[in-house]
């Protein structure tokens, strides 16, 4: 059978097949939800430095076959209440990735320090929301400050610091090498899409906010480009996300570059059971290819002859 154990930043974890931050991963018992399903890894929803409420409704919008809209607006409950969600998910022995959003390079780094204090096995830098003023791809669409923030959160912590990457930038391998050259230990791409609906009938936006970001299947190339683009750039590792809903959407990020994969909006229109059916797929998808273990695809499709 297939070895569907995958190593990112020296970290080794179970698969490949982690839960995206923001999706599910709120509370300590929803972590551990998602890991008991399967996930090989769970990141926590993007913490911030004071509980936030996010924007009013409505702040999702779905779409039957091609996925979702949303500006939550980073609602969360703060740092100095999310240690003992950690816990939760910890003595229910996951591996947890905690994740952190800022407005500037300080405020980073002291989160992360927090953060890396819950015993998470890894950062996740938040660097790409696209519906939070001041805050998310603001930061993380300029690569200087991208390599302020990452260099500060690097001095400040010992575990790994992944940096999570909007694809809202005309070139997304470069803020990769930012953070790369800035000493992060891997890179997650992507982020939602910026993107919108209206009501023709009322005239006016469908989400409170405005504008938001799209997720779900109609992102996956988009997410793929990115991961393919970075891998090219950039040696650290990639973990790939943006429209995984089958074994061969995660096959497909694998040989692009990505050593792991995290699902999001599959986990909100299927519940955390994505996982148990993911981790079965692929077994069977790899062993019907032969492919002994995960690492074996990485970036396997690169300097390939397109397919016929
Ligand atoms: C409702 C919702 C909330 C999200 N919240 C966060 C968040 O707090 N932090 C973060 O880094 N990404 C957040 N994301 C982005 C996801 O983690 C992921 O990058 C994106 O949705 C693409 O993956 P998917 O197509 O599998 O959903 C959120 C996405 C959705 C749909």
């Amino acid at each position: 059978m297939a070895d569907l154990r995958t190593t990112v930043a020296g970290i080794s974890f179970r698969n490949p097949l982690w839960l995206a931050s923001g999706i599910w991963g709120e509370s300590g018992n929803s972590l551990k939800g998602a890991w008991d399903a399967g996930a090989g890894g769970v990141v926590t929803k993007s913490i911030g430095s004071e509980p936030r409420m996010g924007y009013p409704n409505p702040t999702i919008e779905t779409y039957d076959n091609w996925g979702m809209l949303n500006a939550m607006g980073l609602p969360n409950p703060g740092i100095d209440e999310y240690p003992q969600e950690i816990g939760v998910a910890r003595d229910a022995g996951a591996t947890v990735i905690g994740s952190v959003f800022g407005a500037d390079a300080d405020e980073f780094a002291r989160l992360g320090e927090r953060m890396a204090a819950t015993g998470v096995v890894a950062l996740e830098l938040n660097l790409s929301c696209p519906h939070a003023k001041g805050l998310g791809s603001e930061i993380g669409q300029d690569p200087d400050q991208v390599r302020e923030v990452v260099s500060a959160v690097k001095r400040a912590v010992r575990v790994p610091v992944i940096a999570k990457l909007t694809p809202n930038h005309y070139d997304v391998p470069l803020l990769a090498e930012a953070a790369e050259k800035a000493g992060a230990d891997a890179i997650s791409a992507i982020n939602t899409v910026r993107a919108m609906a209206i009501d023709a009938r009322l005239r006016r936006p469908v989400l409170a906010h405005g504008s938001g970001g799209l997720s779900g299947p109609a992102i996956k190339p988009v997410g793929l480009a990115c991961v393919w683009q970075i891998f090219e750039r950039v040696k650290i590792p990639i973990v790939g996300m943006g429209g995984i809903e089958t074994a061969d959407d995660v096959i497909e990020y694998l040989l692009a570059g990505a050593r792991a994969v995290q699902v999001g909006t599959a986990v909100a229109f299927e519940g955390v059971g994505v996982f148990r059916r993911l981790g079965e797929e692929l077994t069977r998808r790899l062993d019907a290819l032969h492919v002994v273990q995960v690492a074996d695809l990485v970036g396997a499709a690169h300097g390939a002859p397109a397919a016929p």
